[in-house]
């Protein structure tokens, strides 16, 4: 077995490229939030690295609660409608909600997990991505913060996985194409 790092084959974005933007992302909702509390809503698991770091960086009081979603099975690409694992259990009722995860492509997840959110009747819904592949959209939706723009390309790391692994790395970087797909894991 190599060490994950091994197997990636391209940077798309550096760890201190990634601390530095966090950073930003944190004072701009600090800012969009000012004198409220936000009810952070983190979909897992690719969104639990990024919303662990982000949070840290908000200085306005938060709840947090996870809603737990699957869309991709062991491939780089949907093979399904996203499903919902495991509810939001917070009262999201007259709350500011920000909704996070790790990024946005087709738009089906956080298009699906806004319409979840509202139902529960809140105050207000913004959504937050670390990043947007913005060529592969099928319906509609835009992200109200984006941590960063990237190509259409299938990236792991800081989060984001290829069938549950490379979560660990802490950069962004695109698999070896021999790493893909390997036959093993069809
Ligand atoms: P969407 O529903 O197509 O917008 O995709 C959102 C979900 O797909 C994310 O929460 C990720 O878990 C997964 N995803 C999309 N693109 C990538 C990628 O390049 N690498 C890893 N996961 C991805
Ligand atoms: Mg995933």
């Amino acid at each position: 077995m190599t060490a994950p790092i091994e197997d990636i084959d391209k940077i798309v974005v550096t760890e201190a490229t990634i601390r530095k933007r966090l950073t930003e992302l944190g004072e701009e909702i600090n800012l969009a939030y000012e004198g409220r509390e936000v009810a952070v809503i983190a979909i897992i698991n690719g969104a639990i690295i990024f919303v662990a770091d982000l949070i840290r960086q908000i200085s306005i009081p938060i709840q947090l609660d996870c809603i737990r979603v699957s869309s991709y099975r062991d491939e780089t690409s949907p093979v399904q409608a996203p499903e919902i694992i495991d509810r939001i259990r917070l009262d999201l009722a007259g709350a500011d909600v920000l909704l996070i995860d790790d990024i946005l492509d087709t738009g089906n997840t956080l298009a699906r997990v806004s319409e979840i959110i509202k139902e529960m009747g809140p105050a207000s819904l913004k959504t937050c991505v670390l990043l947007d592949k913005h060529t592969k959209r099928s319906v509609e939706f835009e992200a109200d913060f984006v941590g960063f723009k990237i190509p259409d390309e299938f990236v792991v790391g800081y989060g984001l996985d290829f069938a549950e692994r490379y979560r660990q790395l802490p950069l962004i970087g695109i698999l070896k194409p021999e790493l893909q797909n390997p036959p093993e894991w069809a």
